[in-house]
């Protein structure tokens, strides 16, 4: 939702505020993960008060766009370092803090952060360094939730979008080394992590990618602000019978909301 909360022009068009007013409606599920890059950080935090609720869980992922933005960042700091609801592991002494784990049900989540050495007012490299790996391993074998997720900002392998073709960021992944990023595909695939959830693109993919690690990326909450692709929301959900992911799509206006497809994530 980045730059686009709600529409200041008379135009007709509604940015995150209609995503929010449409996952209201639709029914917001228990909670809501922004995989990064949802400045400004206060502003969405209203929008998503006053549609879902002032204690609706919100996890926050760090994007490129917050790590390096002087402004925001001491706002996500300060989220990161109150009680996250249900959080089971903090990261990495010295990071942003922006590496944790959480559990919902039969879920277990972690949030990584792949921007270790951004500094607020100057852009980081995307990378996952060793002792990331260490942890993410560490946390992975600690669980016995019988369905994984990990969620960053950036995928793995970016992939166009499913409706309009539009590829963004096409050479990004989650370290500008390709062996880093084999390796945190060969990681997750050995923990039977269920899905990456990511964002980064703006474009929707959900796509099993080659090694059966399904990589989930869920475009953007602009609304009618950013008129690239259709303004979008996932919804997750796990159960005996599976799990299953529903995309949500709006029209160019961002004020209606309509169920696009359902895929399991077998
Ligand atoms: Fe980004």
């Amino acid at each position: 939702m980045r730059s686009f909360t709600e529409n200041p022009n008379h135009d007709g068009k509604r940015y995150f505020d209609g995503a929010c007013d449409a996952m209201h409606k639709i029914g917001p599920g228990s909670f809501l993960i922004s995989p990064g890059d949802f400045d400004p950080p206060s502003a969405n935090r209203a929008v998503i008060d006053k549609y879902l609720g002032k204690d609706f869980p919100w996890y926050l992922v760090v994007g490129n766009h917050d790590v390096e933005n002087a402004t925001f960042m001491p706002w996500v700091r300060a989220w990161l370092k109150q009680s996250i609801p249900n959080v089971v592991r903090r990261g990495t002494a010295g990071s942003h803090l922006s590496l944790y784990s959480w559990d919902f049900n039969n879920s277990h989540f972690i949030a990584i952060d792949s921007y270790p050495w951004a500094i607020p007012g100057k852009s980081g490299k995307v990378d996952i360094t060793e002792e990331t790996f260490k942890w993410i391993e560490e946390d992975l074998k600690a669980t016995h939730k019988p369905f994984i997720w990990v969620t960053g900002h950036q995928p793995i392998i970016s992939i166009p979008d499913i409706d309009t073709g539009r590829h963004r960021h096409d050479k990004d992944s989650v370290s500008t080394n390709p062996e880093t990023a084999k390796r945190f595909i060969a990681l997750l695939e050995k923990y039977h992590v269920k899905a990456y959830l990511c964002g980064h693109t703006h474009d929707v993919s959900v796509q099993k990618l080659p090694g059966g690690l399904w990589q989930c990326d869920s475009g953007h909450a602009r609304g009618g602000g950013d008129t690239g692709t259709p303004s979008s929301f996932l919804r997750l959900s796990a159960d005996s019978s599976g799990a299953k992911v529903e995309i949500y799509r709006a029209d160019p206006t961002g004020n209606l909301y309509k169920l696009h497809s359902v895929i399991k994530l077998d």
